[in-house]
This record gives structure tokens, C-alpha cells and sequence, in this order.
């Protein structure tokens, strides 16, 4: 980052999840850190990362605390406006499951004689203080606090059509998403090359809504094996990423490969 800014090379969008202090066993960097020291070198992240986002840029930040240390995520969203300066322009929810019970669906929802519905992956918890952690933060920061967005190009359509023309804002069928975003994890089989990845579909909602421009760029400091770089190879977007461990960067290289051949 420190290159990126001497060369005046400022990215439109950051993307990104760090590691969250939790004790995953990655290859290379010991995610053990005392509470303190965690906090004050990902605020040392965040000042660069400000260094290098254009004044009309987003930075979503993808975050989760631990059961045990709940507050974590808002300690670092204090520091990060507080003392950086960011605002934090919208918090969202990243769902990962999800389960409902029938009689709360609606009626035009055809889920009926069942006790109820549950979506995506449930990793039991082993606590009886805990309730299971299904979702995670996505804090979406700007330096101006109202960087206009591209709501729709991630929307949804009305469950109830009547809606369409009865509000000056609903010309068609599409609605804002809102800030709770389900996005379970695509179902793997095969030993995981990663211990803490997102799904694709994460970083290209967020581009998405932040809005595709033209010559626009996307930059993710914590790589890991290359979400970001096929969210952006998807979108046909540019991209830069730094990732710490050589095997990580290595397999992101075949999977944006792979990915551009496909
Ligand atoms: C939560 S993972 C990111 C995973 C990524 N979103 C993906 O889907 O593949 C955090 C990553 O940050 C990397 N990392 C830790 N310290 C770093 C540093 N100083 N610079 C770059 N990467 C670092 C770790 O090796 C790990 O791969």
C-alpha cells in the first residue's frame, strides 16, 4: 500500500476480509495476537488503506467477532472512524444460515407441511452459553459518508407487483436489498486449500453495489487463495491483491487461471 500511494495509484474499491484473531491455523501468520495489538495494527491497516482509495471510494470490511468476545468488530469499527476517520456509511449483515419456521414465510411462499426450513451450512457449537454464529459484519466504510451507490444493480424484485408505480421511487420491478444479505457457502467436497474463505458472490455484491465504472480498480490486502480476483474477473473489473503466504498466492494464481480459461 505504502507503493501503491507513493506511485498515486488509488483504487475504487477495497474489499476485504482480515484475519479476525481467532486462532485459525493459517500457513503463515499466527492469528493469536493479544486483543491490543490485533486492534492497533488492523487501525495501522485501515490508515493505509485510506491513503490509497480515492476520495469517492468504498472499503468493505468483512468481520466477525468470537462468541466469547462479541464487542470485538465494533471496537474496530470505533477505532477505524474514530481515530482514521472513516465513516461507516452502511453495516451489513452477511447471513451464512439461516432457518424459518413456515407459519413466518408469508402466503405467497409455497412452504407448507413442514416443521420448518433451514439453508446453509450449521458448524455446531459445542457451548451451552452460545447460541451457533451464522453470520458475520460487513462494515461498508467511505471517507465521505455518502458515496451515492448503485442499489439496484443488486435489488430485488417486488414479492407483491401492486408495489410497482405506488411509490415515486418503484418504476420497476426492483427493490433496494436492504443490509441483510444471505449468502450461504457453496458446498465442498474436497479438502479446503484455506481456512477462512468467502464466497465469490460476497466481493462481487459489494463491487456491485458500490457501483462498476470504467478503468475502475479493486483492491483486496488480504488475498488469501483469490475470492476477490475472481469476483473482479467475473465482473470484468481490475484488480490488485497482497497476500502474505507464498501457497495461498500460488493456488489464487491457478484459480484466476483456471477461472479466465472457463
Ligand atoms: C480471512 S483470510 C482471507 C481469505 C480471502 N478472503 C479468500 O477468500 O481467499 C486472511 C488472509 O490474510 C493473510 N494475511 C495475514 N497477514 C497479512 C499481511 N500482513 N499481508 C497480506 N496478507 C496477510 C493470511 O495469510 C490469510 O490468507
Amino acid at each position: 500500500m505504502d507503493k501503491m500511494s507513493s506511485q498515486n495509484r488509488l483504487v475504487d474499491v477495497v474489499v476485504t476480509s482480515p484475519p479476525y484473531n481467532i486462532n485459525k491455523d493459517y500457513r503463515s501468520y499466527d492469528d493469536n495476537k493479544k486483543r491490543d495489538v490485533y486492534l492497533t495494527w488492523l487501525e495501522d491497516v485501515g490508515k493505509k488503506i485510506k491513503s490509497v482509495m480515492k476520495d469517492d471510494g468504498s472499503f468493505f470490511l468483512n468481520i466477525s467477532g468470537r462468541p466469547s468476545d462479541p464487542k470485538l468488530p465494533f471496537d474496530l469499527a470505533i477505532s477505524l472512524t474514530e481515530n482514521i476517520g472513516f465513516k461507516l456509511q452502511n453495516t451489513i449483515h452477511w447471513i451464512k444460515s439461516v432457518s424459518f419456521d413456515p407459519e413466518d414465510i408469508g402466503r405467497n411462499n409455497r412452504l407448507h407441511n413442514c416443521d420448518n426450513i433451514s439453508i446453509g451450512h450449521f458448524k455446531p457449537i459445542v457451548s451451552t452459553r452460545y447460541l451457533s454464529d451464522l453470520h458475520e459484519y460487513i462494515f461498508h466504510f467511505t471517507k465521505i459518508g455518502n458515496v451515492k451507490l448503485n442499489k439496484l444493480q443488486i435489488g430485488v424484485t417486488y414479492q407483491d407487483k401492486t408495489n410497482i408505480g405506488r411509490w415515486k421511487t418503484a418504476t420497476e420491478d426492483r427493490r433496494d436489498r436492504g443490509n441483510v444479505w444471505f449468502i450461504p457457502y457453496p458446498t465442498i467436497q474436497e479438502a479446503r486449500p484455506h481456512p477462512a474463505v468467502f464466497p465469490i458472490k460476497l466481493p462481487v455484491r459489494c463491487i456491485q453495489l458500490h457501483g462498476i465504472k470504467m478503468n475502475m480498480l479493486v483492491y483486496d490486502p488480504f488475498m488469501g487463495i483469490g475470492s476477490t480476483a475472481l469476483a473482479c474477473i467475473h465482473l470484468k473489473v481490475n484488480y490488485i491483491g497482497t497476500e502474505i503466504d507464498s501457497q495461498y498466492n500460488r493456488i489464487a494464481k491457478q484459480r484466476i487461471s483456471r477461472y479466465m480459461v472457463t
